[in-house]
């Protein structure tokens, strides 16, 4: 493999057994394949991290830090480039899923995906203009202009190929106050995420802007609709790596895009689908330090591009019978500054995935979104969802329970054989254990 950044030759994100590994085990792992420091692994680990003295400078009334799992999806290809991907995640079967699928997509080739420019959007509200079309006759024979004052405010990106794009005027006759014009300013702000960038510029020009329009500027701020930053992944997958016990791969490749179908037409499906495919965007988007609600407005913002909220994703089957899935979806996030920087293990997380730039990290979010997608319609084609999160969920449930070390996979096990996974099932599981333990 072809190694330009952190991950050594012959590098394969197809690790069998590494989910029967210990932590530490799974660790050497990761640090025998990566080129990752102590450092590093530390804060990947857990063992350092994210401290109480940085939080503080982070946020008001810093208390302390929180914590959450943090897993690695194996087996991803991405543009023919393997990649180990870290994700942070609470909820069980997520890390597995998008792991699982990767393996079934490396039949097709794995996941194929491309990211557009930086570009994000700055929106100036302005009321009370006098005559829209010379508002924006001299709003737009400025544009140069405006363009040079923003380029002006960022020479450092503009150094580094991005910068002011475009000036945009979109009119609204009616609304809640009246009759308003908005002034959208494009810039690309290359492995950024661009937030501040663009917020800034927005309430720089906004006086010039008030000047030329004869109009009030009100409100100045980014768009989280990034429909100017997309980014899209596909996957096609022989009917026959779907097969499951019992089913044939065409019947799970039918049921997949059945199961889709209800999320192309229904906003109640469509809602959950979605939320099935952001489970894996987030989780990557956290463990790099990224924001992850403005990923989840963009996202939902772009599902009811058309008037009515519909699914990301797109599944249908090839002339070859194979299973095609497409997911496209605006992804406004950076690989340098921020939190991506200030954040020990989301800086240890970019160097894992071997990412420098803010459109290659979006190529992978796409991708483990639509692995995701697609683990949650095979088994919702296939076996059923409770299925899988039900050895998971046990786990959870007792360790809730108290239950630690080897007791934890004694008492699942024992809740699964029963079908009754509740607390106080492993409660009185474990007093059972303790009573012949001590008797
Ligand atoms: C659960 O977190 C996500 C799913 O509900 C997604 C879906 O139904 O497609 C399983």
């Amino acid at each position: 493999m072809a190694n330009d950044s952190n991950t050594p030759e012959e590098f394969s994100s197809h690790l069998p057994g590494f989910h029967k590994l210990d932590q530490a085990a799974r660790l050497r792992k990761v640090a025998k394949l990566s080129q990752l420091d102590d450092q590093d692994l530390a804060a990947i680990s857990g063992t350092s991290g994210l401290s109480p003295a940085l939080a503080d400078h982070m946020v008001e009334n810093a208390l302390g830090v929180f914590g959450l799992p943090m897993g690695l999806a194996t087996n991803f290809v991405i543009n023919g480039r393997q990649r180990l991907i870290p994700m942070v995640i609470e909820e069980p079967s997520v890390v597995a899923g998008a792991s699982y699928m990767a393996k079934l997509a490396r039949a097709g080739g794995g996941f194929h995906a491309t990211a557009d420019p930086a570009l994000m959007i700055a929106q100036i509200q302005l009321l009370d203009v006098p005559d829209n079309q010379a508002a924006q006759s001299q709003i737009l024979a400025n544009r140069e202009r405006l363009l040079a004052q923003i380029d002006d405010l960022n020479p450092s990106l503009v150094a580094h190929g991005g910068g002011a794009r475009d000036v945009e005027i979109r009119t609204f006759s009616e609304s809640p106050v009246g009759p308003m014009m908005v002034v959208h300013l494009i810039i690309d702000t290359k492995d950024a995420m661009g937030a501040n960038t663009v917020n800034t510029a927005a309430e720089a020009l906004a006086p010039e802007l008030e000047r030329l329009s004869g109009g009030r500027a009100r409100l100045r701020i980014l768009s989280n609709l990034a429909d100017r930053r997309l980014a899209r992944a596909w996957c096609e997958l022989p009917a026959s790596a779907l097969a499951s016990a019992g089913m044939q791969g065409e019947d799970v490749r039918d049921g997949i895009i059945e199961a889709w179908a209800l999320a192309a037409v229904d906003p109640y499906r469509a809602a959950t689908h979605n939320k099935g495919i952001m489970n894996g965007i987030d989780a990557v988007a956290i463990a790099t330090g990224n924001d992850w609600r403005s990923i989840e407005a963009g996202a939902h913002a772009y599902a009811a591009r058309s008037g009515s909220y519909t699914s990301l994703s797109f599944w249908s089957a090839t002339k070859e019978g194979s299973l095609r899935g497409e997911l496209e979806l605006p992804l406004a996030v950076g690989a340098v500054g921020g939190t991506t920087r200030a954040h020990p293990t989301a800086r240890a997380n970019l160097r894992l995935l071997g990412v420098t730039r803010a459109s290659e990290l979006a190529e992978i979010m796409v991708s483990v979104g639509l692995a995701q997608n697609l683990a949650a319609l095979r088994a919702l084609a296939a076996e059923g969802i409770q299925h899988g999160h039900m050895a998971l969920h046990a786990r959870q449930v007792a360790m809730a329970a108290g239950a630690e070390g080897s007791q934890v996979d004694r008492v699942a096990d024992q809740l699964v054989k029963e079908a009754d996974i509740r607390l106080e099932r492993a409660q009185a599981l474990l007093e059972a254990e303790a009573v012949s333990d001590n008797g």
